[in-house]
């Protein structure tokens, strides 16, 4: 038996009924045998103020202990204007401060999202990615899990019916643990 993998998951919504919130409690079910997904909900993330950054509130205190403690993230973003949502961006720039305790160093990260639209959060998803590269995270590359007509998929329980995107899920999370593993490997060695 190996490690224990960790990962930490979170949605870039606060809205009840929300499709990635639903995808993420997806998500949940769906983790490999040896891979622990654990959930952070950011509604109490306040807005950033750069004031606060050296004395963080306890809600960003602990999701940046959250973060610290994963070995790999999955982020679920909505898509807003063509982006990502203010919440999310809100949250991932909390734990990237202060200067010098960027949460986010190093870590392995997933994405997916969902949107009732047709291109189920490829330009939020884009723009997340470009924020990986000042944050130093090792984004997985593919499957890129991208849940288009949302209303079609889940049920009105906020249950995931769409069979393929299960699957794309099934296989984000198995692709993401063994490239967390991968890269865990070769930091040992080196
Ligand atoms: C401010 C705002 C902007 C939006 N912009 C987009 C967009 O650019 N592309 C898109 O596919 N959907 C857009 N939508 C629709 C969202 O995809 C939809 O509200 C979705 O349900 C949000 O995710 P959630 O269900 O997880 O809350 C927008 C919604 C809001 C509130």
């Amino acid at each position: 038996m190996g490690e224990l993998i960790k990962i930490l998951g979170f949605a870039g919504s606060l809205r009840k009924e929300s499709y990635n919130r639903s995808a993420l409690r997806a998500a949940v079910k769906l983790v490999p045998q040896g891979v622990q997904l654990d959930t952070f909900e950011l509604d109490n993330i306040p807005p950033f103020n750069q004031d606060h950054e050296r004395e963080l509130p306890p809600a960003v205190r602990a999701f940046k202990a959250a973060v610290k403690a994963a070995d790999a993230i999955l982020i679920v973003t909505p898509e807003y204007n063509y982006s990502v949502p203010g919440v999310l961006k809100n949250a991932i720039d909390w734990a990237s401060r202060p200067y010098g305790d960027n949460s986010w160093d190093g870590k392995t990260v997933g994405v997916m999202g969902a949107s009732p639209g047709m291109l189920g959060t490829a330009r939020a998803q884009y723009h997340l990615r470009q924020m990986f590269v000042f944050l130093n995270m090792f984004p997985l590359n593919q499957p890129e899990v991208m849940i288009s007509h949302a209303k079609d998929k889940f049920d009105n329980e906020g249950n995931l019916r769409d069979p393929i995107t299960t699957q794309k899920i099934r296989e984000l999370l198995e692709t993401l643990t063994e490239w967390t593993k991968l890269l865990q490997k070769a930091k040992a060695l080196s």
